[in-house]
């Protein structure tokens, strides 16, 4: 019994939704803050959030996304953006994001000295800035689920679609921006699928 586990139990990958039902303002106001309140590594919040609800850009960007019907039958599409080009340990932007915590010069000093070599030995040897500020959304991704799913909203993640087109089709400057992953969100027409998943005992193991 656990409000948490009740959300992600009525949540599935929601394949037809009911195209006349529309998400209320509110609700959806408070999925998006729960994108905005996720948390992401160092505090970078390197992301945005790009609401899709015309009717006429969706039906433009369904192609882009292996024609998936959930484009234009969910209420609205969450274009979540990474920012990978604020990251860099050298951008003023690191600085400012440290400036928030309002710490004395030299533990700001010694933190983006931590992030740097973090960057420099961790992260840049196994991926690009743009697939490290896709980790960060991919949190943002899974709250927002959950929050929906909390309020009997349904979603469905979507990593299937040719991202340099929907990049073209939406007219994202992608000097600063790159879609990282696409959440629809709406109500769902019919029942939920059976849920499958591993038993818990072969995923978690203590020790
Ligand atoms: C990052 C990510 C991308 C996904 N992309 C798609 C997609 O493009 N289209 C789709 O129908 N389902 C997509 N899914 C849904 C998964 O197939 C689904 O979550 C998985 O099969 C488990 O089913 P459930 O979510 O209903 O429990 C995606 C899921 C995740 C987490």
């Amino acid at each position: 019994m656990n409000p948490v586990i009740d959300a992600l139990k009525f949540r599935h990958a929601c394949k037809k939704f009911d195209p006349k039902k529309k998400i209320p303002g509110p609700d959806l106001d408070t999925i998006l803050e729960a994108g905005c309140l996720s948390p992401s590594s160092f505090g970078m919040e390197a992301w945005k959030f790009l609401v899709l609800a015309s009717d006429a850009v969706r039906a433009k960007l369904r192609p882009a996304c292996w024609d998936q019907p959930q484009v234009t039958e969910s209420s609205h599409v969450v274009v979540i953006l990474a920012q990978p080009g604020l990251i860099d340990p050298s951008n003023a932007y690191v600085l400012k994001s440290f400036l928030r915590r309002k710490l004395p010069d030299d533990i700001t000093r010694a933190y983006i000295e931590k992030y740097k070599w973090h960057m420099d030995t961790e992260v840049f040897p196994r991926m690009n800035a743009y697939a490290w500020c896709s980790k960060q959304c991919y949190i943002a991704l899974a709250n927002m689920m959950t929050t929906a799913a909390s309020m009997g909203i349904d979603s469905c993640p979507m990593e299937g679609f040719e991202k340099k087109r929907v990049e073209k089709l939406l007219e994202i400057d992608t000097r600063k921006f790159e879609v990282s992953v696409l959440l629809a969100l709406g109500y769902r027409a019919g029942d939920q699928p059976p849920r499958r998943r591993y038993p818990i005992d072969e995923l978690v193991e203590f020790r």
